[in-house]
């Protein structure tokens, strides 16, 4: 291709960029939108017609955006987050989790009358079927509540046949309100499971957080009232955990969903992808760490160990924030309020502690590692009488209703297919079969 080039690599008021190919000798432009160019422009560069032409080569996706997205917006270096361009302090400080999901689903916010119909929509579908109950019976006595999220979040689609026409508007529509009027119930029942309490019906009086704190903790009283500060750091909690563009689960769930399966099934693909330590799990594992550590006195060694590279200082660390994750600001926040009804974990000291003396610490500095929502957000759950293997139970609770705007808009995107990449393929080839004993 031979076009002139300005030094700003302007042509015809399009951004180019001039690749030359050492190879061949040859030169292409390859347009530049948005600051990004397509992968499959590369393809033109070929050494001869039967090249397949150059491919890009992004283990873990680590400089490859897979969609436009006008749902979460992150600056990573400048620790900022909004979802549909309102920041997450305001949402946390002003909104409710149920007017978020509203947001992030219908991407503005509602006018009251608005909010009041959707807020009507997810507390009446809060009921499952029966069935579900005695599904749920079904796993073992000490079955993890993630994994029983997983399976009965998934086993809704068989529930709902007609969720799977997902091009069907108002079809799609019923699910998004069944997803995230139903997940609160599913990890409710897991956690009675675990405890051998009987399953508490949803109660309609009481708002989203406190209608599932009742599913938790209802024992004998006719009407349980959830202590409001309590209520509102866990609306808080799930405000903050509601989306985070393209992260682990939600590109799960929208390489799922680009199959076009229904959206239990698709939603279930996130919630596995949240179960990994790395991901929703590291809350979970920030706990348990914080318990080995135990003292004060064991922090320099622990910190010795995770520089030698024997362990992870978890809760530490993003793939994005290079700065501080603006969430682990607010949950710090909360953890104070909380503390103030539940009374102090001595852990939250072995916690500010660690964070001071990471902070300082030459390893973290350079590395810009930095608190993440992890941090601090199993201190406030395990404060709300949580055991450690609810907490990505939570964390997915508050993520269904940013699974489901990705993934309405992504079936909106006339340019997503089924998601499939390429690989370079590093195994044997045309090699003769050898009988059994010959080897
Ligand atoms: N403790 C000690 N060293 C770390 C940590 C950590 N938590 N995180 C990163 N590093 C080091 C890592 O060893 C590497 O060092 P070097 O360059 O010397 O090899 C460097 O920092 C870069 O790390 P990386 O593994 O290339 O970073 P990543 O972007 O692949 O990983 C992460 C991001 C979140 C998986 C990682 O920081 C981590 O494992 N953190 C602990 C787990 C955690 O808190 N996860 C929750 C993430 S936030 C919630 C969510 O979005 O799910």
């Amino acid at each position: 291709m031979s076009t002139e080039t300005t030094a700003a690599g302007e042509v015809a008021g399009t951004q180019t960029l001039t690749i030359t190919d050492n190879r061949t000798g040859r030169t292409y432009e390859v347009p530049i939108e948005d600051g990004t160019v397509r992968a499959t422009e590369l393809r033109k560069i070929k050494v001869d017609d039967d090249d397949f032409g150059i491919m890009t080569y992004d283990p873990a996706y680590m400089n490859t955006a897979s969609c436009r997205s006008s749902v979460t917006y992150i600056d990573g270096d400048r620790g900022i987050l909004e979802y549909r361009g309102y920041p997450i302090e305001q949402l946390a400080e002003q909104s409710s989790y149920l007017e978020v999901a509203y947001l992030l689903v219908h991407g503005e916010l509602p006018q009251q009358a608005q909010l009041d119909e959707w807020t009507h929509q997810i507390t009446t579908h809060t009921f499952v079927h029966e069935n579900v109950k005695e599904f749920m019976q079904g796993f073992r006595y000490d079955a993890h509540p993630m994994g029983m999220l997983l399976a009965s979040v998934g086993a809704l689609s068989t529930f709902y046949p007609e969720a799977a026409q997902i091009k069907d508007e108002e079809l799609r529509y019923m699910q998004v309100v069944r997803l995230i009027s139903k997940m609160p119930t599913l990890a409710a029942f897991a956690y009675r499971h675990n405890k051998g309490m009987p399953y508490v019906y949803p109660d309609n009086d009481l708002s989203y957080a406190g209608n599932f704190l009742s599913m938790l903790y209802k024992v004998a009283e006719l009407k349980y009232q959830p202590d409001p500060r309590l209520e509102h750091a866990l609306d808080v909690l799930f405000i903050l955990h509601a989306d985070h563009e393209q992260n682990c689960s939600t590109s799960a769930v929208r390489s799922v969903g680009s199959s076009q399966v229904d959206p239990y099934s698709a939603v279930a693909a996130g919630v596995a992808a949240l179960y990994g330590p790395l991901h929703g799990g590291a809350n979970e594992a920030v706990l348990r760490m914080l318990r080995r550590i135990g003292t004060v006195d064991n922090i320099p060694a622990f910190i010795e160990g995770v520089k030698a590279g024997e362990e992870r200082l978890m809760g530490f660390g993003h793939r994005v924030y290079k700065n501080f994750d603006p969430r682990a600001k607010i949950i710090k926040k909360a953890v104070e309020d909380v503390f103030e009804v539940t009374g102090k974990n001595p852990l939250l000291h072995v916690a500010t502690e660690l964070e001071k003396i990471a902070l300082e610490d030459e390893y973290f500095i350079a590395r810009k590692l930095y608190p993440n929502v992890d941090f601090y957000s199993g201190l406030i759950y395990e404060a709300l009488g949580m055991p450690v293997e609810m907490f990505p139970v939570l964390f997915a609770i508050g993520r269904t209703s940013g699974w489901i705007a990705q993934w309405l808009e992504m079936i909106d995107d006339s340019e997503q297919k089924i998601a499939r990449p390429r690989q370079i393929y590093t195994g044997g080839r045309g090699l003769d079969y050898v009988p059994m004993a010959q080897r």
